[in-house]
């Protein structure tokens, strides 16, 4: 169960600024005084970590699997909800976290084409009864999320290499499954300058949260 602290996601496509965001929103919410965890998916466990290079570095040599992928991303999950989200939040945390159920469902469901509603109860499975209160999605189009992101590490990772029509086919599901939950999402343009994009994101969480 969640308990007195808040969740807060960022997703989005590749590049869209979601780990730049994510650092700076914890440091803003830091600064009022309030205890703030950052972390990410896959990830933020030993075990999540593993996940995460073994996704994302291709260590075992063999093609990965549409449906391993998706159980790896869930099993990262798993961990992290019940090692680091559910104690944070019980004890009055904000946890600040870099992709979370609705990857899942935007790369797995509207990029690999899995069923939404399985990947839902997987998501569900591994969660257990945490939710965020409020999920930013940075949006932006594809072709300047990957550039950003090629520019930034020199290359492509593995799930940056796919064709571009997976990444519009994501960037297309990410913004229906805002529309179907609009008092959790908010879209935000993240092709704007960063310092742009921060003032939009501090006003909808200073709105959400702390308007009297
Ligand atoms: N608003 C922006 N305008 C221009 N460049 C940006 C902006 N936000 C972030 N960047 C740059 O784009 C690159 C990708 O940003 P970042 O790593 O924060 O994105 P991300 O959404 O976390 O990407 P990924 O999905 O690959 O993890 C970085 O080099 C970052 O400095
Ligand atoms: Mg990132």
């Amino acid at each position: 169960m969640n308990g007195p602290g808040r969740l807060i996601t960022f997703e989005g496509p590749e590049g869209g600024g979601k780990s730049t965001q994510a650092r700076l929103l914890a440091d803003s919410l830091r600064a009022r005084g309030l205890e703030v965890l950052t972390t990410r998916e896959p990830g933020g466990t030993p075990t999540g970590e593993i996940i995460r290079d073994l996704l994302q570095n291709n260590l075992s040599g063999e093609p990965i699997r549409d449906a391993t992928e998706a159980l790896l991303f869930c099993a990262s999950r798993a961990q992290l909800c019940r090692d680091v989200l559910a104690p944070a939040l019980g004890r009055g945390a904000w946890v600040v976290l870099d992709r979370f159920t609705d990857s899942t469902l935007a790369y797995q469901g509207f990029g690999r084409g899995f069923d939404v509603a399985a990947l839902r109860s997987l998501n569900d499975f591994a969660t257990g009864d945490v939710k965020p209160a409020l999920t930013l999605l940075l949006d932006l189009p594809v072709e300047e999320g990957l550039a950003r992101a090629v520019s930034r590490s020199g290359k492509k990772d593995r799930i940056e290499q796919a064709p571009l029509d997976f990444h519009r086919r994501l960037r297309e599901g990410y913004l229906r499954l805002a529309r179907e939950e609009p008092d959790r999402f908010v879209v935000v343009d993240a092709a704007k300058p960063v310092p742009d994009v921060t003032a939009d994101i501090a006003r909808v969480v200073e709105a959400r949260f702390f308007a009297r």
